[in-house]
């Protein structure tokens, strides 16, 4: 089993796809840590629900991002957290946690990438009227929503389409396509650290 935290900021449909996934076995890790950097998001009663430990904060009681990142990578080193899954967490991931996490920090983005990158990926599209769009899963490296692509699922959009319809539609996909991608890294890694043992 791998040991995950999930990061997140709002309603946490995404991370509710993770806890189901785990728990059905479709996907073959722990929930360790939710984070939130929004107190009362709704992303942490959905955690509290599933029995998943929590930590919230506020950015501005902090000096600067390393500060809070120092507190939740001491916490993540506790648990033994192997992978930092990101799910509409609205922060850029500092270089305290980048270097402890070295391409083991994973994001959900609602655009085909790298079009439509930050905020309201799928405002931007409909506001651009593009025809198709999509999700994409990345990697997380320094910049906003710059890492390499590890796959994405292209969306037609319809003529005249609203955005709750468009946003209903990518999140179903993202509710699918994470659980599924996140699975073949997680089976990548350990067959990597399985070879790595095996030649030691
Ligand atoms: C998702 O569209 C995700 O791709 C983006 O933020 C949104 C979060 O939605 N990064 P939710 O909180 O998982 O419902």
């Amino acid at each position: 089993m791998i040991k995950m935290a999930v990061f997140a900021s709002g309603q946490g449909s995404n991370l509710q796809a993770l806890i189901d996934a785990t728990t059905r076995g479709e996907l073959p890790a722990t929930i360790e840590l939710v984070v939130s950097d929004r107190r009362g998001a709704y992303c942490l009663t959905r955690a509290s629900e599933a029995g998943i430990l929590t930590l919230a904060f506020s950015a501005k009681d902090y000096e600067d991002k390393a500060q809070y990142e120092g507190g939740i990578a001491s916490k993540l080193a506790e648990l033994d957290v192997e992978y930092l899954i990101l799910a509409g967490y609205m922060r850029l991931i500092g270089p305290t946690l980048l270097e402890r996490y070295p391409g083991r920090i994973v994001n959900i983005h609602p655009s085909l990438l790298p079009r439509f990158p930050g905020k309201d990926g799928i405002g931007q599209a409909l506001e651009a009227g593009v025809i198709e769009t999509g999700v994409t899963v990345h990697y997380v490296d320094a910049g906003m929503d710059t890492g390499p692509i590890i796959a994405q699922e292209r969306i037609l959009v319809a003529p005249g389409e609203d955005r709750a319809s468009l946003e209903k539609r990518i999140h179903a996909v993202e509710h699918s396509l994470y659980p599924k991608v996140l699975r073949e890294i997680f089976r990548q890694s350990r067959e990597e650290q399985h070879g790595k043992a095996c030649t030691n």
